[in-house]
């Protein structure tokens, strides 16, 4: 029987622990807030933006909502964020990906001021991330970290092996768990014996956007397993959303040691870390 990490649970207790500096920020007069950019209105995304603006009220952070019309030009976005740049009372700029396709999205995060870039996608961050300096981190793998962290696992000598490559998850998650001293390999579609490297993983971290791809033949024995996947499946007669990660659950469950669920154990995480950075932002920004 697995450990089930509980990424509810320990988002919670992040977030309370935010809200408690942030409180404390206050009181010497700092007031922190984020500007959140969504263009066009894909039905995921203003639920993602929802969340992120629910998040902000909770833990006393201002939002800053800016909801655009898909038609937005690239020109208007641009013009937009580097008024947000340049104003002292914004600590945070999160732009809502995907942009609409006439939008380029590469050039639109290096507009970002590094020092507010809180999703941490600017080059700079990413750059920073890898030769061990200040800047923000990428949310999603900030909070496996902590994840793994706070359910008491060491990293340190482990062999960990990453699932998927994207900029956003994949690559820097071997970035901090090089950082916290793991033995790393990052496996893709193009790794040849993939079954052969995930089994020497004691901590696996699956990325790859494919509904229970991983399976017990997949997995070592007493391995923590990380499920960065979420996949609609159906909806349950009562009218739930059936989700699903890159995991095959029930399957690989009897055989780890650790493991997240889907939903309730990454996905939480990653609004409470980009509620960390925006707390974070203060000091960097000093
Ligand atoms: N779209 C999906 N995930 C994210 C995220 O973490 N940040 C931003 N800005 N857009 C996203």
């Amino acid at each position: 029987m697995a450990k089930i990490i509980d990424g509810k649970l320990i988002s919670k207790q992040i977030k309370d622990e935010l809200k408690e500096k942030v409180a404390a920020l206050r009181a010497e007069g700092k007031e922190i807030s984020l500007a959140v950019i969504q263009v066009g209105n894909d039905g995921a995304s203003s639920v993602y933006v929802g969340n992120k603006k629910k998040a902000c009220e909770y833990i006393g952070i201002k939002s800053l909502a800016y909801e655009l019309p898909e038609e937005t030009t690239e020109a208007e976005l641009l013009e937009l964020i580097g008024n947000l740049n340049n104003r002292a009372d914004v600590n945070g700029i999160l732009v809502q990906l995907p942009l609409p396709g006439h939008i380029d999205e590469d050039k639109v995060i290096k507009a970002i001021d590094p020092l507010k870039d809180v999703d941490g996608f600017h080059p700079q961050s990413v750059g920073a991330l890898s030769i061990g300096q200040k800047g923000f981190v990428s949310c999603t793998p900030a909070g496996i970290i902590e994840l793994i962290k706070r359910s008491g696992i060491d990293i340190s000598g482990k062999e960990c092996v990453v699932v998927g490559r994207s900029n956003i998850v994949g690559k820097p998650m071997a970035m901090l768990l090089l950082r916290e001293n793991g033995t790393v390999t990052v496996c893709h579609s193009r790794t040849a014996d993939l079954k052969a490297v995930t089994k020497r993983a004691d901590i696996l971290v699956v990325a790859i956007g494919k509904p229970k791809f991983i399976t017990g033949e997949y997995v070592k024995d007493g391995a923590v397993v990380i499920d960065v996947g979420i996949h609609r499946m159906g909806v349950s007669e009562s009218g739930k959303a059936i989700l699903c990660g890159d995991v095959d659950y029930d399957d690989v469950e009897p055989i780890a040691s650790a493991i997240t669920p889907v939903p309730g154990g990454v996905g939480p995480m990653t609004i409470a870390m980009l509620m960390n950075n925006c707390v974070e932002s203060v000091e960097l920004q000093k």
